[in-house]
């Protein structure tokens, strides 16, 4: 069995400070903000698991369907010898590309440790021949991708490019159109705009896990910075912004309230019914995906949707 090499690609203070300086923007601006990255620590990772069995949450089911029927094209078309992936997570899905593919080296990227561990140990157990290298990494800041066999498919699946605001889109798009030489590839998966309503269940869940999610950002930042803030005086909102058609996601605070972030001196004042956002989702069509990807430099070769036209694959081949 090949053993699984992890590596950090930024020192154990660089996530603190990344923390603190997001915090610090985040809660001293109008509106309120803080980035998603932070849901994600392994409590928010079993939490986003357990939101993809949610039965309001179709994305996952969606790309899943697409990846276990044309993972077969996939391979085809990419030829890849690489498997690299942006915020693997679990890598559930994955196991359908890395069948298709039979890559010498599967690269999962992501911030959340516990999560790239667990998902690697299970891989390297089952796959003896597969090299697996984890980088627990920032896939927003400039990436180096360890030596490993071209060409590369870089997968960034689950629609979580829809996390980034599209100025910080356009920023990603064209660091990874850096990352890749000729006959590597872009796999790309992006929810698809449909019915409002349908939209904001499969983020605000009857079980209310989508909430328990949210508000994990509060308790990250409570053990990270010593703040106070008490999860139960806030409510989780998802709404859809359809003049940006994305899905936000909030949390409204229950109370005029102060909370105090000892760690930054800070004193966060919230109104009663003030509203902090922790995430937009955004939603695509064809025409934008093809686009974002001109505009960076990717011509997009193939676009595979799920049967109910909910969630598209594109990929991207550089020649
Ligand atoms: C929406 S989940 C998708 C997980 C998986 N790809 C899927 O399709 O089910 C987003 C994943 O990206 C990771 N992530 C979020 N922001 C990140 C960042 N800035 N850099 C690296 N990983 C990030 C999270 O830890 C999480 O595993």
């Amino acid at each position: 069995m090949s053993p699984l090499l992890v590596t950090r690609t930024l020192p154990e203070d660089a996530t603190d400070a990344a923390l603190r300086a997001d915090v610090l923007s985040g809660l001293t601006a109008r509106p309120k903000w803080l980035p998603p990255k932070w849901f994600y620590d392994a409590r928010g990772s079993e939490l986003f698991e357990q939101i993809t069995e949610l039965p309001e949450y179709y994305p996952t089911r969606a790309e899943r369907e697409i990846l276990a029927t044309r993972s077969g094209e996939i391979a085809a078309a990419s030829g890849a010898r690489t498997l690299v992936e942006l915020g693997s997570g679990s890598s559930e899905k994955t196991r359908f590309l890395l069948d298709a593919l039979a890559p010498s080296a599967y690269v999962p990227v992501d911030v959340s440790e516990t999560a790239l561990t667990q998902a690697g140990k299970a891989l390297v157990e089952d796959r003896p021949d597969l090299e697996v290298h984890a980088l627990i990494a920032d896939f927003t800041a400039p990436l180096t991708l360890p030596a490993t066999p071209g060409p590369r498919l870089l997968a960034f699946l689950g629609g979580t490019i829809g996390n980034l605001l599209p100025d910080e889109r356009a920023k990603f798009l064209a660091s990874v159109r850096s990352l890749l030489a000729p006959g590597d590839g872009l796999l790309l998966g992006t929810d698809l705009v449909k019915d409002e309503g349908v939209l904001v269940r499969a983020y605000d869940d009857a079980a209310g896990v989508t909430a328990a999610f949210n508000k994990n950002v509060l308790a990250v930042v409570d053990r990270e910075l010593g703040a106070d803030f008490d999860p139960g005086a806030f409510d989780h909102v998802a709404l859809w912004n359809a003049e940006h058609e994305w899905i936000e996601m909030r949390l409204r605070s229950r109370v005029a309230q102060t909370v105090k972030v000892p760690a930054l001196d800070l004193a966060v004042d919230f109104a009663a019914g003030e509203e902090l956002r922790t995430e937009v989702s955004a939603k695509f069509r064809k025409e934008g995906v093809t686009g974002e990807l001109a505009s960076a430099g990717l011509e997009l070769t193939h676009w595979w949707t799920d049967g109910q036209d909910r969630f598209a694959l594109s990929l991207s081949v550089v020649r």
